[in-house]
């Protein structure tokens, strides 16, 4: 059971939760669910990001403390977690003890190994993002937030400072060349975001981690209460800062994987790792590791334009209730998982491309082959699952594939030479190798092809009760073995298909499993030993012939739009 450790970014909590949190937690979750099935003891965390200045200006505003704030709005985020039923197993908060004690730790430590020293900047400065833009970033964006567009002040303060240029060359070698550096591994995914960071990194010079001020909000510097740790290096540590006590260290030993989206790569793709560079240095911390993955994922935009404040489209908690109101939390799920902007170019979240998905996969495709299927037992069987018999070739073949089948498994009886010299293959062998494909994908955190891949099952048990026709055979008797080992194997190999899809829509599919009896909801809930359930559930032959299968109603009713 090796550990598996997976993050979010953790959200400002001056913002209220939107669509673009919901999404990068909601890929997180996926992946996590996933995990915990193959038996990998998890641990998957999210959180708020509090200490930023703007806190204390809104609470001031509210006549409210920044603690009485962000107490309220972390409530926001964990309460719209807990709706949307995330599996995180920890919520961490930067104002929370536990937190800053060991920022204070970590930042001593590196004061006195020499990374972090004081020294004077002077620079581009970026208010509303609370960061310094580097000379040339500035002159790119002609002086001007490369985020909101208002005007960069020049600003010179006293600072301590984060020798990033002492790191470069190590992260250089690390991200061009792959591989292993000192026991490390390291990637930064999507390719082109790797690219785009590698380019970073040769220009980086030693970046400020403090800024000046007392402050009763924020971290004071150890040692030297006249300066704040800026609150993204702050926010940076809860990665480690959650998991660095004797139960969970073994977590970040495996390597985390970060998931976050492109506006904030540069932190967690270059200063971050840097910064754990160095902390391995220091007497006690030899055991930090880089992470094994940071991964980039796009922006949602909202109905073809960007979402912002100004123009008020963003899909806020209202909408998403609406749409979870509308088709299930599932189908939310679902969406975001498949439209996704996981690549490099962005996604659309559009109201018609949500019906359609859901139309064309949930409804007309697994809720519609699940019925089809259920009804025919239920009608031809008194709802009792039949037996598989061995059959001729007729029946169990289906599919026609002009690619090489390996001799082992023509000698299997999986497949045979036709009389054009093309192969064709059975259900069960599809359903197997539609599996190995869909785990692969997952593992690589691609969700929209693993769940291509698991839906298409669904389209082949669909495609061989329309070539095999059971509803026309079940009108000569003796057909009636053939009539159920199509319905066996279609059950079968939509029970598979139920495992593959379950990290995406977990409520249909436990409702699936309960209809068919199978208890694999306590199981993986009772999984102290970390099992492999996964590898379990998803061979082929499990369900016992003489298992009650109820019909109950559509997992996905079709939706039509009301007519306006
Ligand atoms: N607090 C920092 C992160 C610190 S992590 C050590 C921050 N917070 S944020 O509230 O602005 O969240 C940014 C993250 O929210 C993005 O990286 C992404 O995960 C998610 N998204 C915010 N808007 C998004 C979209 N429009 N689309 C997709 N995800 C987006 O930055």
């Amino acid at each position: 059971m090796p550990p598996y450790y997976i993050t979010t970014p953790i959200y400002y909590v001056n913002d209220q939760p939107h669509i673009g949190h919901i999404y990068t937690t909601t890929v997180a979750d996926i992946i996590a669910r996933y995990h915990r099935m193959t038996g990998d003891d998890t641990f998957f965390l999210t959180g708020t990001d509090e200490h930023a200045a703007k806190v204390v200006d809104a609470a001031a505003e509210r006549g409210l403390t920044a603690q009485e704030w962000a107490d309220e709005n972390a409530a926001a985020f964990e309460t719209t977690f807990a709706k949307l039923d995330m599996s995180h197993d920890d919520f961490i908060r930067t104002s929370q003890d536990r937190h800053k004690r060991k920022v204070e730790q970590y930042v001593r430590m590196l004061i006195d190994s020499g990374d972090v020293y004081l020294g004077e900047y002077e620079g581009w400065y970026d208010a509303g993002e609370e960061e310094y833009v580097p000379e040339k970033r500035a002159a790119e964006h002609e002086y001007k937030s490369p985020i909101s567009g208002r005007a960069l002040v020049r600003r010179s303060e006293k600072n301590y400072f984060f020798r990033l240029s002492a790191y470069r060359n190590e992260l250089l070698t690390l991200l061009e060349q792959g591989g292993e550096v000192d026991g490390c591994t390291f990637k930064v995914e999507p390719q082109a975001r790797r690219n785009e960071i590698i380019a970073r990194i040769k220009e980086a010079e030693d970046v400020p981690i403090s800024r000046k001020g007392r402050t009763d909000w924020g971290i004071a510097v150890p040692g030297d209460p006249d300066h704040t740790i800026y609150v993204w290096i702050d926010a940076l540590f809860n990665y480690l800062t959650t998991v660095d006590t004797d139960e969970r260290r073994h977590y970040w030993q495996g390597g985390a994987v970060h998931l976050i989206a492109k506006d904030i790569l540069w932190f967690h793709a270059a200063i971050w790792p840097a910064v754990l560079l160095a902390l391995r240095k220091c007497a006690g911390y030899e055991w930090v590791n880089l992470p094994r993955v940071v991964y980039a994922h796009s922006f949602w935009i909202s109905e073809g334009q960007k979402m912002s404040k100004s123009l008020g489209n963003f899909i806020d908690l209202e909408k998403i209730d609406h749409y979870v109101e509308t088709f299930g939390l599932d189908a939310l799920r679902y969406f975001l998982a498949v439209r996704g902007p996981m690549g490099t170019t962005d996604s659309d979240f559009s109201e018609h491309a949500f019906i359609e998905t859901y139309n064309s996969d949930l409804a007309n495709t697994f809720g519609n082959c699940v019925s089809r299927v259920t009804k025919m037992i239920g009608k031809y069987f008194d709802g009792v699952l039949p037996r598989a018999v061995d059959l001729p070739w007729p029946v169990v073949k289906y599919k026609t594939y002009e690619i090489d089948v390996p001799d082992e498994i023509i000698a299997s009886g999986q497949a045979e030479h036709t009389s054009e010299g093309v192969m064709e293959l059975n259900l069960q062998r599809l359903t197997s190798d539609l599996r190995e494909t869909s785990s692969e994908r997952l593992l690589h955190l691609q969700l929209s092809d693993a769940q291509e891949s698991a839906m298409s099952i669904v389209r082949e048990v669909d495609g061989y009760i329309d070539k095999t026709q059971p509803f026309k055979l079940v009108k000569d008797e003796t057909k009636l073995p053939e009539v159920g080992t199509i319905l066996y194997n279609c059950i079968e190999a939509l029970r598979i298909a139920s495992v593959l899809l379950w990290p995406f829509i977990p409520n249909a599919c436990e409702a699936f499993w309960q209809r068919m009896g199978l208890d694999y909801a306590a199981q993986m809930r009772a999984n102290d030993e970390h099992d492999n359930k996964f590898s379990e559930w998803t061979r082929w032959g499990q369900f016992k012939p003489g298992t009650p299968i109820e019909k109950g109603a559509s997992l996905f009713p079709r939706y039509q739009p009301p007519k306006t």
